[in-house]
């Protein structure tokens, strides 16, 4: 089996949730703290040994090309004020030895058909999807390399998983996997959006793949699915008539930024752990008077 070199970042989506901040511009260039989420991404990807990141764009795809870019103004500016800390950020986004390619989608069909658009560059290697707006953070290795780790010795497509409340089944892919060693699940069966009484299991698929090119084949004659859209779910489950696939609980905290309030929570504890502002906003929160909450004043106000 080939090694994952390559990473896949669908950035097509429409980012609906957080309109009008994602009017003009894709949703992981939000900032968390000082960083847009696209760089988390890539810098998780990066520690994963990936060497081609494969950026899938959408109409706003402007600015996600920019940052990985070189920004020769920029540093020719900082270089001539001596800002060197500065100059450093800018211009080590990426170490130098890896690539960027952008492909468009040019409809956002979903996030299956988004994967599918990436198979002229990914070719016929075993690859690594990561979908930005789910931010991990990791006490041990970052999620991507626990999942290489597992990919290495198993030699089979790997899923990302997070135990969710029952409550919340249906806002994600869920997988039907039993019989856990060592975080590892063999997966028998996986769907799109169950609703709570269909879920297979209280395991969620997060914004994490390692996926083997055998699914390209699947996507290209995958019918739209939940939300009429083309669904990575599916094709991964037709994928376990052929191949094993495996879900992995990874060792980590998710923060769902696509959605307002996991945002809002990264930003907090990312915040709170920054070197440079970290201690200051920590003392910040703890001199808030938070007040009343919206809904006891919604309800004294009749
Ligand atoms: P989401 O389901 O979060 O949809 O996509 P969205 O459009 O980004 O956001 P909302 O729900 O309207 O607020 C999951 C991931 O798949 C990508 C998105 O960019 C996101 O990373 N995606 C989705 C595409 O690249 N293309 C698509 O057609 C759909």
């Amino acid at each position: 089996m080939k090694p994952i070199k390559k990473a896949v970042f669908p950035v097509a989506g429409m980012g609906t949730r957080f309109l009008p901040a994602t009017k003009a511009n894709p949703k992981e260039m939000l900032p968390v703290v000082d960083k847009p989420l696209i760089q988390y991404a890539a810098e998780e990807a990066v520690a994963a040994g990936i060497d081609t990141l494969i950026f899938v764009t959408g109409r706003n795809k402007r600015s996600i090309e920019d940052h990985f870019d070189t920004a020769y103004e920029l540093e020719r500016e900082l270089e001539e004020r001596n800002k060197e800390k500065m100059l450093r950020i800018v211009r080590e986004i990426l170490p130098p030895e890896v690539k960027c390619v952008f492909i468009r989608q040019s409809e956002a069909l979903g996030l299956g058909h988004a994967v599918l658009c990436a198979k002229p560059v990914v070719g016929d290697e075993p690859f690594a999807v990561i979908l930005a707006d789910d931010l991990i953070t990791s006490s041990d290795k970052p999620v991507l390399s626990q999942m290489v780790d597992v990919y290495d010795y198993q030699h089979c497509s790997v899923l990302g998983v997070q135990e969710v409340p029952m409550e919340e089944v249906h806002q994600y892919g869920v997988v039907d996997a039993r019989d856990a060693s060592d975080r590892v699940y063999e997966v028998r069966g996986m769907v799109e959006k169950p609703a709570q009484a269909d879920a297979p299991s209280n395991l969620a698929v997060v914004g994490r793949y390692i996926l083997t090119p055998k699914l390209f084949e699947l996507l290209e004659t995958q019918e739209r699915g939940a939300g009429n859209e083309i669904q990575l779910t599916d094709a991964i489950a037709r994928l376990l008539g052929n191949q094993r696939v495996l879900a992995y609980n990874f060792n980590g905290k998710r923060f769902d930024c696509g959605s307002k309030l996991g945002y809002l929570q990264a930003q907090v504890e990312y915040a709170l752990a920054h070197d440079e502002v970290g201690d200051e906003f920590r003392e910040y929160l703890l001199g808030l008077d938070l007040g009343p909450s919206i809904a006891s004043k919604r309800a004294a106000n009749g």
